[in-house]
Formats: structure tokens, C-alpha cells, sequence
């Protein structure tokens, strides 16, 4: 009984596995045939990076709105001069499907192309209200990977970027992840999680392939960073060698997550160091030799270079944190320079 068990979920989790990968390829055929019609590969890009738009907030939106209309302005001038703008969005645009939709053709109207992880924590959270199970005529399971899913397939649905994509030299990843215990300082497992630690994205909701019914508000399974990186593991295998175009050969890297990928980087309180990353997403990020990583989160915004790799995080955040005025999405790579 209980080996049948583990088979059933064995076979669930291969389900939605390749459920995601067959999105995620969609995604990557329909954003080629943007980036065609758009004729990137023939400009001169700039990537912009940001994170952490949390637009469910209407003072963010606000600011999302004032920042759109600026630089859709700045985009007509841009295509005067040959040049296209990517803009790279690390996650926790925010819970709400429709404000992740519209945050998302928003930025779209301000930028070439739109490159998302759709996978942030508050994206991933499930409101038994919404109603994001029946999608456009799909449907999705009512928890965080079928979440997941459904915003892979909005992403598809409007022209958003969520899988690899290589444009006029530029290779730019998402790397998907989750947290895990191993972030903290010398890797110390917690004998018990702060307060604020074990209620963390209890409004996650994960399929028992993951956790046990019982358990399936639980945020701290090892089970949820070993979904990703096999996504990751999956993404490299069938993206890495795809659009190695020899025209226009690959002369950077730039990979993004939601979480952080090295525990230098965190400079916030210790209360909250079990959920904040995992050295894992720094890992898989390598094999694809990134330069450039952007990633988000802790809202405290970081651009330092370690080992060789450049590591931004530019996030807008939450309005009572703004005690220094709005962080604007950063230029993290412009090819006029070059
Ligand atoms: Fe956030
Ligand atoms: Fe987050």
C-alpha cells in the first residue's frame, strides 16, 4: 500500500515536471516569434532589472504606472537609434492574477521584452477565492505548482518571457528556486524556526508529491527546492545549446531568480535567514557561466561583484520601506557601451 503510494507520487511529480517543461518550451517558441517580428537580434539592447513590484498594493501600481508612462517615452526615443530594451523581473510581482497580468502589459508597453520569474513566493501563493483553476479553457490544479503553471501560460498568452532567451548576444535565464535551510551561515540547520520563519508562505499550498496533505501549508519542505532545480536541470538540457546562433554568438550571460543565491549577500535579520535562499540557485546558475545575476526577495537591494559574477538586486518593495524614494529598475547591461 504504502510503496503504491510513493509510486502515485513519483508519477505525479514526472505529470508536472513535464508539465512545466512543455510550457516553458510555448513560451520559448512564441517568444522567438516576437523577438523575430520585433527584430531584436538586429539592435543594440540595453536590460534593465527590477523585482519585487508587489503591484497587489494600489501605491505600487501607482508607481508602476508613473514609471511606465516615462519610459514608453523613452522607448520611442530608443528605437530612433536602433536600440531595444529588455526589462528582467525577478519575481513577486505579486499574488493576484489580474494584477500580474496587467503589471506585466504594462512593462510590456515600456520595453521590447519582458523577461519574468514567474515563480516568486507571493506569486505561488493560493487564495481559495481565486479563481485561476479554469484558465482560458485550461486546467490547472488548485495549488502552488499549478499556480506556477497557469502564470507560465499567462506569460505565454501576452508576450512575457519566462524560459531562456538569447537575443543579439544576450542569453538571459530564469532560474528557478525556493529556500532552504542550508542558507544560513555556516549551513546550521535550526533546531526550530523563528516565529516569523515557520509562518513564512504558510499561503503556499503544495501537492502531495511535495508534502503530505497534512503538511501542505508547509513552506520549508526540501522537497519544493528539489522540484525546482530538477526544472532547472530540464530547462538547461533542452535550452542550452538552442539558438546558438553563429551570426550572433553569445557574449553575455545574465540569469535571474526570486531568491538569493549566496548568503553574503543577505543583510537583513537573522530572524529570517532560513527563508531568504539557497546556494543552490547560485549553482545552477553557473552551468549556464552567468556574469550577470539578478535576483530579489529581501527588498534590500544589492549590487556587488563576488567570484567574478555581478549581483543586483534592485527592488521596489513595499511602500513603508522606501525611506531613501522609489528604486527605479537599474541598467544592468547596455551594448552602446560595448
Ligand atoms: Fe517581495
Ligand atoms: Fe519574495
Amino acid at each position: 500500500m504504502r510503496s503504491s503510494r510513493v509510486e502515485d507520487g513519483r508519477a505525479a511529480r514526472a505529470r508536472a515536471l513535464d508539465a512545466v517543461i512543455d510550457a516553458l518550451e510555448r513560451n520559448a517558441e512564441k517568444t522567438l516569434e516576437a523577438q523575430k517580428q520585433l527584430e531584436l537580434d538586429e539592435k543594440r539592447i540595453k536590460v534593465f532589472a527590477t523585482s519585487d513590484l508587489h503591484t497587489d498594493m494600489p501605491k505600487n501600481m501607482q508607481v508602476m504606472e508613473e514609471y511606465v508612462e516615462r519610459e514608453t517615452a523613452a522607448r520611442r526615443a530608443r528605437s530612433e537609434t536602433n536600440e531595444a530594451s529588455v526589462i528582467v523581473v525577478a519575481g513577486d510581482v505579486g499574488t493576484n492574477l489580474e494584477c500580474v497580468e496587467l503589471t506585466l502589459r504594462l512593462l510590456s508597453k515600456a520595453h521590447d521584452m519582458v523577461c519574468y520569474l514567474p515563480a516568486g513566493n507571493h506569486e505561488l501563493w493560493c487564495a481559495t477565492t481565486e479563481r485561476w483553476c479554469r484558465d482560458n479553457g485550461r486546467e490547472y490544479p488548485c495549488d502552488s505548482i499549478g499556480k506556477m503553471l497557469r502564470l507560465i501560460d499567462l506569460c505565454t498568452d501576452i508576450g512575457v518571457c519566462c524560459s531562456p532567451l538569447s537575443v543579439a548576444g544576450v542569453r538571459i535565464v530564469p532560474i528557478y528556486g525556493w529556500y532552504d535551510d542550508l542558507f544560513a551561515p555556516r549551513g546550521e540547520i535550526p533546531a526550530k524556526y523563528s516565529d516569523l520563519e515557520r509562518r513564512f508562505d504558510c499561503a503556499c499550498s503544495w501537492p502531495s508529491f511535495i508534502n503530505p496533505p497534512s503538511e501542505a501549508r508547509n513552506s520549508h519542505s526540501p522537497a519544493i527546492g528539489a522540484f525546482m532545480r530538477a526544472v532547472n536541470d530540464r530547462v538547461l538540457d533542452r535550452f542550452q545549446d538552442a539558438a546558438l546562433d553563429q551570426n550572433s554568438p553569445i557574449k553575455h550571460v545574465i540569469t535571474y531568480s526570486h531568491f538569493i543565491p549566496r548568503s553574503e549577500l543577505y543583510r537583513g535579520t537573522y530572524d529570517l535567514v532560513h527563508v531568504m535562499g539557497s546556494c543552490r540557485i547560485d549553482a545552477d546558475a553557473k552551468k549556464w557561466k552567468s556574469t550577470v545575476h539578478v535576483f530579489g526577495h529581501s527588498h534590500l537591494n544589492v549590487d556587488r561583484c563576488v567570484d567574478g559574477v555581478r549581483y543586483i538586486q534592485c527592488a521596489l518593495g513595499y511602500p513603508h520601506e522606501r525611506w531613501f524614494g522609489v528604486n527605479h529598475p537599474k541598467l544592468v547591461f547596455d551594448a552602446s557601451l560595448e
